[in-house]
């Protein structure tokens, strides 16, 4: 219910943001040099996001759904501040957290240890912060055993693991998630979202991209629905599938 009296702040704002990528025409050397020669373009310009617009308020659940290919992890990846727009604006206020790739984030050649003192301090924790937390932290991702195992030699549920209890035992306003809780066994993918629903709860911005419909509308009330880069429907998450489906 929208409240007139206490108007919602804004947490992320995305204003009219596009992101363009080349696609490549050539294969080799050779073919380079043919193009170059004729003049013909050695690269076309694909919009990934083609003026993207839309506001989401602090404690808001956003499902952001779409077809393969649509711009979801493209989106996310600007709002997470990895990428930056070519064109337009995009404003968080607060604390981000992303989990958006298995492994981002982490060095290969550190252990699972340093690895969580890197992501607490990149997630802007102390030194002191992180080694209060830290022993909540392994026990949360369950892999105590491998801790001191460099990460390179890690599985993809262990990068979740980890990524994941990290992001939620640091004091962060905006989580964002990209699908990454399908590579978890049906056990943590449970006990994330029972994670996942206590910050919502508690106030926290989430946006979630997720295939799994039934789990995205269940977790979130609105859906923002993207096709070709372009927001197709934004409003209840319910009928955001109804319009994918359609
Ligand atoms: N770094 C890149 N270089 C070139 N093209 C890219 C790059 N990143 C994304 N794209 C293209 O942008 C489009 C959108 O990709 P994006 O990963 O955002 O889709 P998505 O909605 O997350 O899809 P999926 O459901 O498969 O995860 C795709 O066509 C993809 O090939
Ligand atoms: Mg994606």
């Amino acid at each position: 219910m929208p409240r007139t009296s206490e108007a919602i702040l804004p947490r992320i704002i995305v204003d009219d943001v596009h992101k363009d990528f080349k696609l490549r025409h050539t294969h080799s050397i050779k073919e380079t040099f043919v193009a170059a020669i004729k003049r013909k373009p050695l690269t076309t310009d694909f919009h990934a996001l083609d003026g993207i617009t839309f506001e989401i308020g602090e404690g808001e659940a956003v499902a952001l759904l779409g077809f393969n290919g649509s711009g979801k992890s493209t989106m996310l990846k600007l709002i997470s501040g990895v990428l930056t727009p070519d064109q337009g604006k995009v404003l968080t206020r607060g604390r981000v957290a992303g989990l958006i790739e298995v492994g981002a984030g982490f060095h290969p050649d550190l252990s699972g240890r340093e690895n969580i003192y890197l992501n607490a301090a990149i997630l802007g924790m102390s030194k002191k912060e992180t080694e209060a937390r830290y022993e909540q932290i392994v026990a949360f991702s369950e892999i105590e055993k491998f801790i001191d195992t460099e990460v390179k030699h890690y599985s993809s549920g262990m990068f979740l693991r980890l990524a994941f209890s990290v992001a939620i035992h640091t004091e962060v306003d905006v989580l964002l998630i990209d699908e990454i809780l399908s590579v978890g066994d049906e056990p943590f993918q449970r006990k994330c979202l029972a994670r996942i629903r206590e910050l919502h709860s508690q106030g926290k911005t989430l946006v979630v991209v997720s295939h799994d419909l039934g789990m995205v509308t269940s977790l979130c009330e609105r859906g923002i629905l993207l096709r070709d880069g372009k927001v197709l429907f934004d409003g209840s998450s319910a009928d955001a599938v109804a319009a994918m489906r359609a």
